[in-house]
């Protein structure tokens, strides 16, 4: 794993939209994994200026998410599919119909997750995954206790993930659904270069345990330690339970130029 930590939360961004970029420039096709959720918009916002600059561009990109909430109409605002759409899809210069997500009012939901599994390994596998980090240690909604063999299917979201997503839905825990179809553990390790994102110090503890921590269930993100390319990004707060983080910086700071995100 290789942990940036910046000074300057916008600075994630910075680092993240590079990953982006450097991607995009260099492969006729990309295929982006993107995470929904507060912390990578900024990172879409930055990824939106680079192709109004003429920098890059995503016009032959694909793009998956990584879960959706079970029982929401797709219009719904705080349908994961929306809220891509907002913070994604019309920042950037994606075909919108090149942006797939889980079917989360799919009547045969096994049918739905094994389709969604089937479609990324037929768009060649994703290149580039944006992740988040849920405050229990979860990546997209897998909770603790998933298994790390995982592949896409239907989760029941604990109660401090609901609590946590309250905020969305005007902080009204039962509007939040109970379910959704998320991308497994497995099928996240499959993306080729995994760049996980964390701002804040109510993040710093999941952090520790996903980046220093042993891998284990109870920190589903504590499996991106298997993956051979992921990019850790965090400002100082998320960084601040990490008891290698002196390390880190002397790594990045002293990183040879050929060596690149
Ligand atoms: C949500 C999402 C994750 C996201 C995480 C953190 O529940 N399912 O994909 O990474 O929680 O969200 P945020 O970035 O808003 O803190």
């Amino acid at each position: 794993m290789e942990v940036i930590i910046v000074e300057q939360p916008g600075d994630v961004a910075v680092h993240a939209a590079d990953a982006i970029e450097d991607l995009a420039t260099s492969h006729p096709a990309p295929v982006l994994g993107l995470a929904t959720g507060s912390t990578p918009r900024a990172t879409y916002e930055e990824t939106g200026r680079r192709i109004a600059a003429g920098r890059m561009t995503l016009a032959r990109a694909r793009a998956f998410m990584l879960d959706e909430y079970v029982g929401l109409p797709p219009h719904h605002p705080q349908s994961y599919r929306s809220v891509i759409d907002a913070i994604f899809t019309t920042k950037v210069d994606i075909d919108p119909a090149n942006v797939a997500g889980p079917d989360g009012n799919a009547s045969d939901v096994l049918a739905a997750c094994a389709a969604y599994e089937r479609a990324i390994a037929e768009a060649g596998g994703i290149d580039l995954q944006i992740l988040g980090i849920g405050g229990d240690g979860h990546i997209a909604f897998n909770e603790p206790g998933s298994s790390l063999a995982s592949a896409t299917r239907i989760k029941t979201l604990i109660r401090a993930t609901r609590q946590d997503n309250a905020r969305f839905f005007e902080g009204v825990l039962d509007a939040v659904p109970s379910h959704c179809l998320t991308q497994g553990v497995a099928t996240i390790l499959r993306a080729r270069h995994i760049v996980l994102l964390a701002l804040g110090e109510p993040k710093a503890e999941a952090v520790r345990h996903a980046v220093e921590g042993p891998v284990s269930a109870m920190c589903p993100a504590s499996a991106l330690q298997l993956h051979p390319h992921v990019t850790v990004i965090l400002d100082e707060g998320a960084a601040s339970r990490l008891e290698m983080a002196a390390y880190y910086r002397e790594v990045w700071e002293n990183k040879p130029p050929w060596q690149r995100l």
